[in-house]
């Protein structure tokens, strides 16, 4: 009996010195001393050994099961230990590699181009101020004097969401919202920046697009004229594309200017000799303007006997675009980093 527990023992080492894998380990414990191992049934097969020899044989069994125990418990520290080591190779961390260059993002254009709007206006004294892109006919065109049916209208394609709602197609919407919204109707400064839209997209027009409104109104008294116009409308623009720009008014027609003036600006590519992108003309047209309507005047509650103003209005993706010589304005759009960077640490605006 002594020599089969002994075999047992060796074949049993043997086989747990071969094992790799702790899994594998366990369920070789299981078969060498769980309850159905040779080991188990010869302690339950006692009962067919002598009497005095029962004892011995008891002692015996249990002392290779503790034998095999400890065996066990030693492979399964070194397996753990080839585990951990295994891990740590793999996880080791190289100090010495090189690190990933995190880029650093820059300004968008149009962001620049309406940080320098704000800045040129907020010196002068004008406030900043918002209004919603979700807008309603009524303050996007009735309270500009373009009442339902009006044929101005059919120049700005628009989305509307409900009859009420439409996608704002330009912020003079604004104009009516501060002039209604100001309680004390006290004189009115700002410019408003923000998103417009309209159903259109080609290399000159998207349909989303940003635009910046101006809007002054004072007390008659003050005799806001259009050399006032003129003036803050010269000293923007010089101040966006460079002191040689001239401007040129030419009268033109919106619902909520009287008199109005569309204003063209040098073409900044040829200096106003005639290029392709002025069509030879040396003039760009690029803002719409005039002196406040008495009608929009009086709409939004201030008496046209006693005040008197003008509004301006550009797109901003347009200023970007000659300022900067982009000749497609969905590039403005699309997010291509290598469009993006060329406009990198460009006016040290940061
Ligand atoms: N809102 C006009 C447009 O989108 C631009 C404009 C023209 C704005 C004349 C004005 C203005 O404030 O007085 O075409």
């Amino acid at each position: 009996m002594k020599e089969r527990i002994e075999q047992i023992v060796n074949s049993a080492k043997e086989r747990i010195n071969k094992i790799e894998d702790l899994q594998e380990l366990q369920e070789l414990k299981v078969r060498l001393l769980g309850k159905k191992s040779e080991l188990s049934d010869l302690l339950k097969g006692l009962g067919t050994v002598a009497k005095e020899e029962r004892p011995k044989i008891g002692s015996l069994v249990n002392e290779a099961r503790q034998e095999l125990e400890e065996k066990i418990g030693t492979a399964e520290k070194k397996l753990k230990e080839k585990v951990m080591n295994q891990k740590l190779e793999k996880e080791k961390i190289d100090i010495t590699a090189p690190s990933t260059k995190i880029t650093r993002g820059s300004k968008h254009p149009i962001n620049r181009v309406i940080e320098e709007i704000q800045d040129i206006f907020v010196s002068m004294g004008y406030d900043v101020v918002d209004g919603p892109e979700l807008e309603t006919d009524e303050f996007c065109f009735e309270r500009l004097n373009l009442p339902k049916g009006h044929p101005a209208r059919d120049m700005q394609d628009s989305f509307y969401i409900t009859d009420e709602y439409l996608l704002r197609t330009q912020t003079s919407s604004v104009q009516a919202r501060t002039m209604l919204g100001n309680e004390n109707k006290t004189p009115i400064r700002m410019i408003c920046i923000g998103k417009t839209y309209r159903k259109e997209d080609d290399a000159t027009h998207s349909h989303q697009f940003n635009q910046v409104e101006g809007l002054v109104v004072d007390y008659k008294e003050k005799n806001i004229s259009l050399a006032d116009l003129k003036g803050t409308l010269e000293v923007f623009m010089k101040k966006m594309l460079g002191e040689n720009t001239e401007l040129r008014f030419r009268p033109s027609y919106f619902p909520f200017t009287e008199p109005s003036y569309e204003v063209d600006v040098t073409c900044f590519k040829c200096g106003g000799k005639g290029c392709s992108l002025c069509k030879k003309t040396g003039w760009i047209e690029l803002l719409g303007s005039g002196m406040v309507h008495p009608k929009v005047l009086e709409m939004n509650g201030y008496d046209p006997e006693r005040y008197s103003g003008f509004a301006f209005g550009t797109g901003i993706d347009r200023l970007a675009m000659f300022k900067y010589g982009i000749t497609d304005m969905r590039y403005l759009y699309t997010n291509d980093v290598r469009f993006l960077k060329q406009f990198d640490r460009k006016d040290n605006n940061f």
